[in-house]
């Protein structure tokens, strides 16, 4: 089971409804949401959300796989690199 399976039978057993992605972050999961949705022609909504606040306090139940704050720093990261791969003179600030 992965996202692909997941977006793909949800809309080839046409269930009803938008599509809603809680926990999006930089987007990465959400193109391939959106890349299933236009290989199945669909005209359904696609909604994104975050806190971008990061992972909350982990408890021992969630094991040791995540830390709190852990994609806050990623996004931080992520956007670092961004911006020093953007051309010179391209701020459109
Ligand atoms: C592992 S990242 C998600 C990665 C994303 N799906 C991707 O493909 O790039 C987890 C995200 O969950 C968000 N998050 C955690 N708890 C949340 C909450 N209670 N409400 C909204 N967003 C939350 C964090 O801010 C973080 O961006």
């Amino acid at each position: 089971m992965n996202m692909y399976h997941l977006v793909s039978q949800t809309l080839a057993y046409q269930v009803e409804g938008d599509l809603v992605e809680v926990c999006c972050n930089t987007g990465q999961s959400a193109v391939l949401i959106a890349k299933v949705m236009r290989e199945f022609a669909s005209t359904r909504e696609l909604q994104l959300y975050d806190s971008f606040a990061g992972l909350p306090l982990t408890k021992a139940e969630d094991g040791m796989v995540y830390k709190e704050g852990e994609s806050r720093r990623l996004r931080r990261h992520r956007a670092q690199q961004l911006s020093a791969a953007r051309p010179e003179g391209s701020d459109n600030t």
